[in-house]
């Protein structure tokens, strides 16, 4: 049987875990089952620009516990790539390298954009075989994707470290934490860290709700509050807002008016630029109604960075030996994510397009609500 070629490529944003699958993927790839693997640099980009490495055992020593990729990452779409100024498809010229490097599979490791770019490529008749990473853990098909659990410990640590200073000075302290439009990060670290108000995007929060559970907190002798809010937490008066404008906008989409449709359209992107990203005017808004001093932290990607926790090295290189293993079979166009702790194959076609979002009656809402943590929504 003729050697196995494989190209790997890493994009969308970076998270701690995925050098752990790329050794995952080659040691397997090349040490069991004598295959070729070549690594393209920046994502996308790379695989466009030709730009890559050979891998061998030296080049994957020592990656296991390195946070970020040594692959270098770009969030560059095959299909809308941005050269010399311009937005141009480059997928021919992808596809062009992909068999110029005699590959069998290309694998890509990557984040919801990512398994839609992979998609694009696989219409295009490409072998391909993505692994879920990020720390937003909202990817459709996976319980759980790499970089989420070691985002969580940063998340958790932070909100364990601004208890003692909010409660030494008795002021409430907002901490935003990423999980772009999705709230496994916060709720997680939330919860974990004991968050006494907790804001996700899956349930819009009513300002005035969250001011009377400070409040209560005072009236019991509690002086401080930590809020864990979402980057992507909208209030209850901005989802109106949305909506009136979804409305405005369908009724513009059936009478086709082109520039009224333009004007909705910008107005949404700028309601909801303005919705998530709030997060200073939240706090001074609580100050305002509670009296009490506020401050703001925004984790920022200092929750993506450094050392993988073993919990996602572990599951990386899980799923990267098994990724080798599903070329070996031949087994391409899937997307390799976790069903409680088993490794599923989940086609492609299933993935793109979705978002996992927290349900509402996610046993760990109802947890918090339990441990009598504030959600923004009605007082527990
Ligand atoms: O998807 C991972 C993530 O960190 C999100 O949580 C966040 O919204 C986004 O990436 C930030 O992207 P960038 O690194 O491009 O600023």
């Amino acid at each position: 049987m003729a050697t196995k070629q494989i190209g790997i490529l890493t994009a969308g944003g970076d998270c701690p875990g995925l050098n752990a699958a790329i050794r995952g993927i080659g040691k397997t790839a090349m040490g069991r089952y004598e295959m070729q693997v070549i690594g393209f640099y920046d994502g996308f980009r790379g695989l466009m620009e030709n730009r890559f490495v050979r891998m061998d055992s030296s080049f994957l020593s020592g990656i296991l516990t390195l946070g970020g990729t040594i692959l270098g990452t770009s969030r560059d779409k095959p299909n809308k790539m941005v050269i010399g100024g311009k937005v141009m498809d480059m997928t021919e010229v992808i596809v062009e390298n992909y068999y110029k490097h005699h590959l069998d599979c290309l694998v890509c490791l990557g984040g919801g954009g990512t398994q839609k770019n992979a998609f694009h490529l696989m219409q295009q008749g490409l072998n391909v075989i993505t692994l879920p990473k990020t720390i937003d853990n909202d990817i459709e098909g996976t319980d759980i994707t790499f970089g989420f659990d070691t985002a969580l410990g940063i998340a958790t640590e932070a909100i364990d470290r601004l208890h003692s200073t909010a409660s030494s000075h008795h002021r409430i302290i907002v901490v935003e934490i990423m999980g772009h439009n999705t709230g496994w990060l916060t709720l997680g670290a939330g919860i974990a860290g004991g968050a006494d108000v907790i804001l996700i995007p899956e349930i819009p929060y009513d300002i005035s709700v969250i001011a009377e559970a400070i409040l209560q907190r005072n009236r019991a002798g509690k002086h401080f509050s930590i809020v864990a809010v979402a980057e992507g937490a909208v209030s209850l008066e901005e989802v109106k807002k949305l909506e009136i404008l979804e409305g405005r906008k369908e009724r513009a989409d059936k009478e086709d008016d082109k520039e009224i449709k333009r004007k909705i359209k910008q107005e949404i992107s700028e309601l909801k630029q303005k919705a998530s990203g709030n997060t200073l005017q939240l706090a001074m808004e609580l100050e305002k109604l509670t009296m009490v001093e506020s401050r703001v932290t925004i984790l920022g990607h200092l929750q993506r960075g450094g050392i993988p926790s073993s919990a996602d090295r572990l599951l990386a290189t899980r799923l990267g030996t098994a990724c080798a293993s599903n070329i070996q079979f031949e087994k391409f166009g899937v997307m390799l994510g976790m069903n409680g702790d088993n490794i599923c194959d989940v086609p492609l076609k299933d993935v793109v397009g979705k978002r996992r979002m927290v349900p509402f009656d996610h046993p760990w809402i109802e947890s918090a609500r339990n441990v009598g943590t504030c959600l923004g929504d009605k007082l527990v």
